[in-house]
């Protein structure tokens, strides 16, 4: 049987492999043949991977040590791992869904990934609207620094962190949809391709904060509109694990929206996006502690 996504023997590095989609898409992975290296701070218990090794993303130190057990060349990166902002603050938040990200591919992927790699991180439609000024002109201070000291510097000189844990997901979503396409001179010009996959609500271990921040679960089945239901893990590894793979040989800078249609209602205008006009400096203006 022809392998067609082309995972037999490749070094893939998932982050978030302990739960929700990360563990759904080490499964994968390991179904296709590749040397899984699963990284979270949980414990990831995952038959057939290579190796879990243990590092929390929040802190710098911890990523480098994670990094001296992954091989030197990497196929494959898949950026998974991220909290809600319900447990953490704002500055937190942004730390593991978005500086994470960044430091790993300036620090370990540029020197590490070669021709037909490929990147892919999971993202959010939680941060759509990334493209419109007033958004961007917010979290562009931290993608345009370089080095994990420099944006935490950044960050901190944003004075955000009186702003609720949320809406730092919110801000690194958008800011990761973005720096998708800070990449693609990076990456894609040495031919190792990078995406993301936006999804919807999904039935994964943050599902109860989300829950939370919706106002119950009816709410959050609402806001999946067609679907009439939550995705379930697997539905948002599976386009992950395709944007990876040698099916997607011609795909870079892709935003895979994974939500049922809900984007396109509201971009369509068919429907009214409640988030449509108010960006993130508004919601910082008017934001009442
Ligand atoms: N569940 C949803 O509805 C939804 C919707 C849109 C986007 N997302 C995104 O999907 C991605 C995967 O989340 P999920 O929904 O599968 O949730 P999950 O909680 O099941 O999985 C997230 C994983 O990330 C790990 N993690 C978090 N912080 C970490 C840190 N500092 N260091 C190491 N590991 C850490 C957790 O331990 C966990 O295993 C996240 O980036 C999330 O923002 C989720």
């Amino acid at each position: 049987m022809k392998d067609y996504f082309g995972y037999q023997g490749k070094v893939c590095v998932v982050t978030g492999a302990a739960s929700g989609m990360g563990k759904a898409t080490a499964e994968m992975l390991v179904d296709l043949g590749a040397k899984v290296y699963a990284l979270d701070w949980n414990t990831v218990e995952v038959d057939g991977i290579t190796e879990f090794i243990s590092v929390d993303l929040s802190n710098k130190d911890s990523i480098d040590q994670a990094f001296t057990k992954i091989p030197e060349h990497i196929d494959s990166f898949f950026g998974i791992a991220g909290v809600s902002g319900i447990k953490t603050d704002f500055n937190k938040t942004v730390t593991i869904d978005l500086i994470a990200n960044k430091y790993i591919c300036e620090t370990y992927l540029t020197n590490r990934m070669t021709s037909g790699g490929a990147i892919a991180f999971i993202t959010s439609t939680g941060g759509n609207n990334w493209e419109k000024e007033g958004n961007k002109k917010e979290y562009l201070p931290i993608v345009e620094a370089t080095g994990w000291d420099a944006m935490i510097r950044a960050l901190e000189q944003l004075n955000l962190n009186h702003l609720p844990g949320p809406l730092g997901y919110m801000f690194a979503k958008m800011a990761m949809n973005y720096y998708t396409a800070v990449l693609q001179p990076v990456f894609a010009s040495k031919h190792i391709r990078v995406n993301a996959v936006l999804p919807g609500s999904t039935e994964t271990g943050m599902k109860d904060e989300f829950s939370i921040a919706a106002g119950g679960d009816d709410k959050l089945i609402a806001a999946a509109g067609f679907a009439s239901r939550l995705a379930e893990s697997r539905e948002m590894a599976e386009p992950v694990v395709f944007l990876n793979s040698n099916m997607a040989s011609f795909i870079s800078g892709e935003l895979l929206i994974a939500d049922y249609g809900c984007t396109i209602m509201t971009t369509s205008g068919f429907q009214q996006d409640p988030m449509g006009s108010v960006t993130f400096d508004i919601i910082k203006q008017n934001f009442k502690g």
